[in-house]
């Protein structure tokens, strides 16, 4: 088996491959709180507003994808993220998800962002274990806030800190 490369995506090459790994989630899962599965010029779009967006290939294909968008508009908030991976199913439990994370969390660091946020639909025990041997914390849980598939749902909230303490190194960028 070929060694897993983790490089930044190109919307243009790598909006097929995201959107068909994220579809099932969609499709057949709680894990997303889509209910349709993005087309890939929608990916495409999504690729390129993203603060970062990483693909893991392997034996040429990609196997998953981990993204950063900004977590909240309000200025204040400027130096927090949320974060989310995606695995193709096919993939699982073989490390690609930790090392997307590390090399996102590593640039987002670099770019002087200073939180990471993960809403996690509940119960998902592989992405909370993911984001706590990643050293994400909890924060607390949104009850009932997701309504799919016939059912409310409930998000955890995780969060870990980057960087060092007191005042920010400079601005995001
Ligand atoms: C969550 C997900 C991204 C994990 O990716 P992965 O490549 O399978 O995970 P890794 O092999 O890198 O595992 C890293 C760590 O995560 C934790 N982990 C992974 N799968 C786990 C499971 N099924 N149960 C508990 N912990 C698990 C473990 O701590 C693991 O470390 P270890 O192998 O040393 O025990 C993957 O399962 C996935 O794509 N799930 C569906 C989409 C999803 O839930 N995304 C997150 C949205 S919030």
């Amino acid at each position: 088996m070929e060694q897993l490369t983790i490089r930044s995506a190109d919307p243009e090459l790598d909006a097929w491959a995201c959107a068909h790994i994220y579809a099932p989630y969609v499709t057949d899962t709680v894990v997303s709180f889509e209910l349709d599965p993005p087309s890939a010029p929608e990916m495409a779009q999504r690729i390129g507003s993203a603060i970062e967006w990483l693909v893991a290939v392997r034996d040429n294909d990609v196997v998953g994808y981990a993204y950063a968008v900004q977590h909240r508009q309000r200025a204040a908030y400027r130096f927090a993220c949320d974060v989310s991976v995606y695995v193709h199913r096919g993939s699982h439990g073989l490390g690609v998800g930790s090392e997307l994370y590390r090399q996102l969390l590593d640039r987002l660091e670099r770019r002087n962002y200073r939180t990471a946020c993960a809403g996690i639909t509940m119960p998902n025990d592989a992405s909370q274990g993911l984001h706590t041997a990643l050293g994400f914390t909890r924060v607390g849980v949104y009850h009932a806030i997701g309504w799919k598939f016939d059912a409310w749902h409930d998000t955890l909230w995780m969060q870990k800190h980057l960087g060092g303490s007191g005042p920010p190194a400079g601005e995001p960028g």
